[in-house]
């Protein structure tokens, strides 16, 4: 069985999907910090499937524990934590505490029932400003607020793990721009409040519910002057923690994958793309840069497809369709 940390969130609730289509069994440990219970029985419809559910927090010692206890678990992925950046910048400790905390819980409880497969949910902020792009995984790592700065830290603290004791087997997948939703518009990213990134922010431009998109700068080094990220639809994100978990169940060692499609979109080529797939005009005005923000962000995803034998198949078209079909229907 493959605990899932985080099941019901964004990226977890789609993982779950593709589990459990591949036959996994799986139980989810989730607190709802930032996704919502109705999503437990989305993942059952789409895919038919049943699993155990246990609702609790990583920081939670004895649940934990008691999930262990309970079933035999013989591998992890590990998505839960707080995500917000500028969150992040504001209540520093409450980022280290949380994600930091609950992580050595979690690999504690692990060693103490001898579960040493982990497949964790990096970000490709370690990289932090790279010289060049494509990145490559072996570029130097850096970070700029807390939110990356935990991320970069686990990524020590399970690298470190192993070096103590070569049985673990450990995947530190560092995700580029997940974006998109399940193609049954059951599930998908709905963040409370007004949305931090650009797709969530244009959907709900679309949408009407937001008058206007900010564009965060027109005067960087990329095509068009606005940021270049690589976009990556979040089932193709998915199928790649199945490839991980394949790979960390047979064999031992530690190793970073970059989960991205290895192509560049600026801001203006999703505003434009979105506009096709939904058939509405974004609205955009141009802004000041975001404090924080790089130009250009992409992939070099070569290790992922040698290594794991993965790679992302959905293009930019589809990622706004799947995202806007959601939209339509959750709005
Ligand atoms: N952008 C806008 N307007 C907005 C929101 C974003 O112009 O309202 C621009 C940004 O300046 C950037 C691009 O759209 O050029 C993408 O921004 P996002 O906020 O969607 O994503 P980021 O690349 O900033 O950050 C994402 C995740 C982080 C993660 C990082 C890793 O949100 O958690 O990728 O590279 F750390």
């Amino acid at each position: 069985m493959i605990l899932v940390t985080g099941g019901a969130g964004f990226i977890g609730s789609h993982t779950c999907v593709e589990l459990l289509d591949a036959g996994y069994e799986i139980a989810i440990i989730d607190n709802f910090s930032n996704s919502r219970p109705d999503v437990l029985d989305k993942i059952r419809t789409i895919t038919g499937k049943d699993f155990k559910f246990y609702e609790a927090d990583l920081l939670d010692r004895d649940k934990v524990e008691l999930i262990f206890k309970e079933n035999k678990i013989d591998s992890v992925i590990h998505f839960a934590g707080f995500k917000a950046v500028g969150e992040s910048v504001s209540i520093p400790l409450k980022y280290y505490h949380n994600n930091i905390t609950s992580t050595l819980i979690l690999c504690e409880t692990m060693a103490k029932y001898g579960c040493k497969k982990i497949v964790f949910s990096s970000s490709a902020t370690v990289y932090g400003d790279p010289a060049t792009v494509p990145i490559k995984e072996d570029f130097p790592l850096s970070t700029t607020n807390p939110y990356g700065a935990t991320k970069h830290m686990i990524e020590r603290i399970l690298t470190d793990l192993y070096v103590s004791d070569n049985e673990w087997s450990i995947a530190l997948l560092r995700y580029f721009n997940p974006i998109g939703a399940h193609e049954s518009g059951l599930i998908g990213e709905n963040p409370n409040g007004i949305p931090n990134n650009l797709v969530p922010y244009i959907a709900r431009v679309a949408v009407g519910t937001l008058d206007v998109l900010n564009v965060f700068g027109d005067d960087y080094n990329t095509h068009d002057g606005t940021g270049v990220r690589d976009y990556i639809h979040v089932v193709d994100l998915s199928k790649g923690h199945v490839k991980a978990v394949e790979k960390v169940s047979k064999s031992t060692g530690v190793e970073a994958y970059n989960l991205g499609t290895g192509t560049g979109y600026s801001v203006l080529d999703v505003v434009k793309a979105y506009e096709k797939a939904s058939g509405k005009k974004i609205n955009y005005k141009i802004t000041d840069r975001r404090p924080g923000d790089i130009a250009m962000c992409y992939a070099d995803p070569a290790k992922s497809l040698n290594e794991l034998g993965w790679k992302a198949e959905f293009d930019l078209e589809r990622m706004c369709k799947d995202s806007w079909n959601f939209t339509v229907k959750n709005s």
